[in-house]
């Protein structure tokens, strides 16, 4: 169990922890970088079948070639907007892949485990959700460890695979960024940068039925 200093530790690094997008060059040590990877790998999964493979990206080429797939796909999402809407998600930045001395890709094998993975025969998606469970301790991990990290999902995962050489039965769930920052904000980008609000936490609650 947790002492009471400890526990404030975790209910602090869940409320502080933001995604960033704006990154120093100054690169990250390998035993921080370990720390991250080894909290996404702690993380759980249906059926223990730890579904996840990680990428890690530090090339000046790669990381260019990532952030112009990235860049290709927010274009073409801009078509869903329009006038102000589009201006402003244009301006948004979405992803610092190329400022950021390393970028993860973290990937999901639908197959590990076999045909009958306990658990997830009922829903399938449970093998990306544990995946995604994994990059929240990431997140969290790297919040412990002075880290920044933004989270990138604007890709075609056919570019990323192509690119990266990730055969064509696993999935590239997500782009993760990690690096330094100099502007680690109390409150969401995206609240501050009015384009979306914090739903008050009672609109979430249902007593019995929804
Ligand atoms: C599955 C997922 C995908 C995301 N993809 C992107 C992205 O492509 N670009 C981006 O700027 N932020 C991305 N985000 C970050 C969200 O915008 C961010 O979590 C949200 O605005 C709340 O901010 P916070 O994480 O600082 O609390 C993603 C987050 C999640 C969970």
């Amino acid at each position: 169990m947790l002492n009471k200093e400890e526990r404030e530790g975790v209910y602090k690094a869940i409320k502080g922890r933001r995604d960033i997008r704006s990154f120093l060059p100054d690169p990250i040590s390998p035993e921080k970088l370990e720390n991250i990877l080894k909290a996404a790998h702690h993380g759980p999964s249906v059926g223990y079948m730890q579904p996840w493979d990680f990428i890690i990206i530090t090339s000046a080429e790669q990381k260019k070639a990532l952030a112009k797939i990235c860049e290709k796909e927010v274009k073409a999402l801009a078509i869903h907007y329009e006038d102000e809407k589009k201006t402003k998600f244009l301006s948004l930045k979405l992803e610092g892949i190329q400022e950021a001395p390393v970028t993860i890709c973290i990937t999901c094998d639908p197959t590990r485990g076999g045909n009958h993975v306990l658990g997830r025969n009922s829903i399938p998606e449970t093998d990306i959700l544990s995946v995604a469970c994994g990059i929240q301790n990431m997140w969290l991990s790297a919040y412990a460890e002075g880290i920044a990290m933004g989270w990138v999902s604007f890709y075609k995962k056919a570019d990323v695979r192509e690119l990266l050489k990730i055969p064509y039965h696993i999935d590239p769930i997500a782009l993760v960024s990690l690096g330094y920052t100099e502007h680690y904000p109390a409150r969401p980008i995206l609240e501050e940068e009015k384009w979306e609000k914090k739903r008050p936490f009672e609109d979430t609650l249902h007593y019995g039925e929804w």
